[in-house]
């Protein structure tokens, strides 16, 4: 076992600096001087307001908005380089965006604070795995609650009771999460030796251990077959359901797309060209065509 003391970095990982549930400091970086963003019924927890941002004569997003309420799954979809992973990754502050605004709740930033980004709820995963592979599943699950570290605190504490309090919450998080998502027969299994599908999983655990309010998820369903796709599918749904968590899905899988969301924003070219549930979206020529890459005579819907 890695973690028997606290004597190991991933042991200074897993500890934190404010009790689970407990109410958190958020410091706005960069606050931008408007007034806080209500959207139409459901509060927003995240929005976009005129997002753009290019990579050299390349525009990668195109005066994007967009509300995402609270407790809905949010699918972004479109073709490939239509701005999906760019729209992500201003979300998650990687990219800053020429201009525009990313609103988390009353929080306001011109470029988000990738280092605050749990301390404001936010967790994600990546279009390509981004586990720890030489580690185990539980280890790596551990790892999605690192955020909660500061060195002084741990310097302080080490070896305290408050310490041992801290770590045996962290690892009560991680047990849980592992058994919400099923994991528990591979939960000492080294996390690069299981099958992909499960890999994503773990990706999915390890996002969700710190419980976030909103969760961003690049392709969770890329490359994994059918059956894994439907599971991995039902634990999304699972952690919106009983985590509350509000979910942000880029998916290239229509029909897991339509399934799963409860409002679906298209994007082509760097440009929102839909925004509507999915029965709307299904039937929106502009979408249709993006997809189809031609100019459109009869009505159709889109295939899934
Ligand atoms: N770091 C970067 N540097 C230069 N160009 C980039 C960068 N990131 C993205 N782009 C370009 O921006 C456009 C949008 O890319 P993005 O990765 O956001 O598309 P996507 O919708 O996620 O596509 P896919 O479905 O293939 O993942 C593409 O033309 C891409 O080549
Ligand atoms: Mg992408």
């Amino acid at each position: 076992m890695l973690l028997s003391g606290l004597t190991t970095p991933l042991d200074v990982l897993a500890l934190e600096t404010w009790a689970p549930g407990t109410a958190r400091q958020v410091l706005a970086a960069e606050p931008s001087g408007a007034s806080a963003p209500v959207a139409d019924g459901a509060r927003a927890v995240l929005r976009l307001a005129n997002i753009s941002l290019s990579f050299g004569g390349l525009a990668a997003l195109r005066d994007i908005d967009l509300d995402v309420a609270e407790g809905e799954i949010r699918a972004v979809i479109g073709p490939n380089g239509a701005g999906k992973s760019s729209l992500l990754n201003v979300v998650s502050g990687l990219y800053r965006p020429d201009q525009g605004e990313v609103w988390f709740g009353d929080h306001a930033f011109r470029q988000v604070p990738t280092a605050q980004l749990a301390r404001h709820g936010v967790a994600r995963t990546f279009q390509n795995l981004a586990l720890f592979k030489g580690l185990s599943v539980f280890d790596n699950v551990l790892m999605g609650l690192a955020h909660r570290v500061r060195a002084g605190f741990i310097r302080q504490v080490v070896g305290t009771p408050l310490a041992r309090r801290i770590e045996a919450e962290n690892r009560a998080a991680a047990e849980d999460v592992i058994g919400f998502l099923h994991l528990q027969e591979v939960r000492d299994r080294i996390a690069g030796t299981l099958p992909y599908g499960l890999q994503k999983r773990v990706e999915l655990a390890r996002a969700l251990v710190a419980r976030p309010r909103l969760l961003l998820l690049d392709e969770p369903f890329a490359g994994v077959t059918l059956s894994e796709k439907q599971e991995l599918a039902q634990h999304v749904r699972g952690a919106r359901d009983c985590y509350g968590t509000t979910i942000v899905l880029i998916e290239h899988d229509i029909g897991i797309v339509m399934d799963l969301s409860d409002h679906i924003a298209v994007l082509d070219y760097g440009r929102k060209i839909a925004d509507g549930p999915p029965a709307e979206i299904r039937a929106n020529q502009a979408v249709i065509d993006a997809y189809l890459g031609v100019a459109h005579e009869d009505e159709t819907e889109l295939a899934i």
